[in-house]
């Protein structure tokens, strides 16, 4: 699996990727609000080895890949869509030195362009903690719609968490791609 856009490649984990993955995966700041991490180096080995034994696994559903910048070739975060019959669930992270700049909006539109165009799903969703902020206002602006807001379903970091429920619809993908989305 390999996807290109403007500026990015999104493509499969090497095993070597783990030095950059431990960059971001390593960083309190970038795992505040996800439900895993600060990682050690031994539990961001063993997920990139994980990703690698999925990409073996036939009729595969999860799709955990590298985002890396065309220009420099250096891998700058992951992105994910896990498929369930018609849905499916995206989810991303990026290296704090390369936030602001619009990538996870352009990784997260080229994993709707592949959910809907590629793997002819119905409806994509993701979840974020309400606190961050950032996350949500990337998932709107991708043309995702607030479902719902989740009370403390997710107990993880020793403690419940709640999550924003957002989703697009395909008809919603294609609408919007008709207006220059
Ligand atoms: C959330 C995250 C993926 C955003 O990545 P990013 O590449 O900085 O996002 P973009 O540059 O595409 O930003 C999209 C919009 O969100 C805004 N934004 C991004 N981070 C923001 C923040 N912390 N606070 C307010 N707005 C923010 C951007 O300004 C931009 O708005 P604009 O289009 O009006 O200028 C990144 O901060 C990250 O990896 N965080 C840690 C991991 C994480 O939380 N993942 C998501 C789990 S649900």
């Amino acid at each position: 699996m390999q996807i290109e856009t403007s500026r990015l490649i999104i493509r499969e984990f090497i095993k070597e990727d783990w030095i950059d993955v431990h960059k971001y995966a390593s960083d309190p700041k970038v795992t505040e609000y996800m439900l895993w991490g600060p990682n050690n180096e031994e539990e961001t080995k063993s997920y990139v080895s994980q990703q690698l034994d999925k990409q073996q696994s036939i009729n595969r559903t999860d799709f955990e890949i590298a985002v890396v910048l065309k220009e420099t070739n250096q891998l700058i975060g992951g992105c994910g869509i896990y498929l369930a019959e018609k849905n499916a669930e995206m989810g991303y992270c990026f290296n704090s030195e390369y936030w602001g700049k619009g990538y996870a909006s352009e990784a997260s539109r080229a994993l709707l362009k592949l959910a809907f165009e590629t793997f002819n799903i119905h409806r994509v969703y993701a979840t974020c903690r309400p606190e961050n902020i950032g996350s949500a206002k990337v998932l709107r602006k991708v043309g995702m719609k607030m479902e719902g807001h989740l009370r403390e379903h997710i107990w993880a970091k020793s403690k419940y968490h709640d999550s924003y429920l957002f989703s697009i619809l395909e008809s919603e993908y294609l609408g919007e791609e008709l207006h220059g989305f």
